[in-house]
């Protein structure tokens, strides 16, 4: 049993230890969007699509839920866990991820 919560300790720091220090990794920050906006932000229902658009316009709408001039039902509560350079990773994130799996 001590082994085991150990090893569960180890586990749990080697995922604490995110690339350049990061205190997330972009693909784990991104992870948690996936459950509405699906898998890389390809959205299999009425859900905006995130793969594939301007990062820019990304950028700019989660900065709008963000000071609250775009209207939102839950994003404006959801960009609140992150900062400004959170948020701008993440549209980069999915600004880079294919739209479609096949072409
Ligand atoms: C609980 C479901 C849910 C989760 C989780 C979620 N979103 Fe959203 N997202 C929405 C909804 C619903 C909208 C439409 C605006 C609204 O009603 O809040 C939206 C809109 C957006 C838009 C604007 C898209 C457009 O074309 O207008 C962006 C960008 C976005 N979300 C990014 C994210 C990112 C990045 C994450 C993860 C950090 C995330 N969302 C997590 C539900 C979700």
């Amino acid at each position: 049993m001590k082994a085991l919560a150990g090893l569960v300790t180890l586990g749990f720091l080697a995922a604490g230890a995110g690339p350049a220090g990061a205190v997330q990794s972009v693909p784990v920050m991104a992870e948690s969007c996936a459950l509405c906006h699906g898998m890389e932000g390809r959205s299999p229902a009425a859900m905006p699509s995130l793969a594939g658009r301007e990062a820019e316009t990304l950028f700019k709408a989660l900065m709008g839920f963000y000071d609250g001039s775009r209207p939102a039902t839950v994003m404006d509560r959801i960009v609140k866990g992150y900062d400004a350079a959170e948020l701008r990773d993440l549209a980069e994130y999915f600004a880079h991820r294919p739209p479609e799996i096949w072409p």
